[in-house]
């Protein structure tokens, strides 16, 4: 249920994001991620399989499913009429946070910045998604926002790799790291179940080694 997405996403501290070419892939990436002991998957708006894809995995009922790269309002809707259970956005824009409120979807914007962070926050929103990560200063540069921003949680995302992974994942204000690492668009399309489970199961075991 949508009320505990965030929770869920929390609780993982990992959110594989996948660009999906063909819906018909889903369901082996779906497979692969509950085989790598990691059952979320945050589905990009940057292909036109994506809301077919979200319906397929949402309907599985043993994944969280998300919407990523949602940039309006009409991606709300139709992220949400698949079955996304959370959306998230590379930027801050009032109008995509305002329209998931009306749906009572969680959503997860972007921003690197303390203007940003603080657009957030008036918007309601104390989850915020740093993107792109890699560029924007890395984890030196969360744990500089958090010293401002008591009680504001991060989603570093965007040129995280393995060997990033554990700088974001040692800090307390990270409740999750993002990216595409354990599903590369071509092991999706090539519906490789194996070679994604292994990827997602070490992301999982290296996640699970460290701790704030
Ligand atoms: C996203 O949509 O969040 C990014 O594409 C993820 O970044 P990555 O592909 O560098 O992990």
């Amino acid at each position: 249920p949508p009320a505990g997405a965030v929770e869920a996403l929390v609780h993982h501290r990992l959110v594989p994001v996948v660009v999906l070419d063909d819906a018909a892939d889903a369901p082996a990436l779906g497979d692969a991620l509950v085989a790598g002991g990691l059952p979320v998957a945050e589905v990009t708006f940057r292909t036109p399989a994506a809301r077919t894809a979200i319906a397929r995995l949402a309907d599985r009922g043993d994944l969280l499913v998300g919407a990523g790269t949602v940039l309006t309002p009409a991606q709300v809707d139709q992220a949400v009429a698949a079955g996304a259970a959370f959306v998230v956005s590379p930027g801050t824009s009032a109008a995509v946070i305002e329209r998931c409120g009306e749906h009572g979807v969680p959503v997860v914007p972007g921003g690197v910045t303390p203007t940003e962070v603080m657009r957030a926050l008036e918007l309601g929103v104390g989850l915020v998604k740093f993107f792109p990560a890699g560029t924007s200063g890395g984890a030196p540069a969360v744990a500089a926002l958090a010293s401002v921003f008591a009680g504001v949680r991060f989603v570093p995302t965007g040129g995280i790799g393995p060997r990033e992974l554990p700088d974001y994942l040692a800090l307390a204000c990270v409740a999750a790291v993002a990216g595409s690492w354990m599903v590369p668009r071509d092991r999706v399309r090539a519906r490789d179940v194996a070679g994604i489970a292994t990827l997602t199961r070490d992301a999982v075991a290296a996640a699970d080694a460290v701790r704030p």
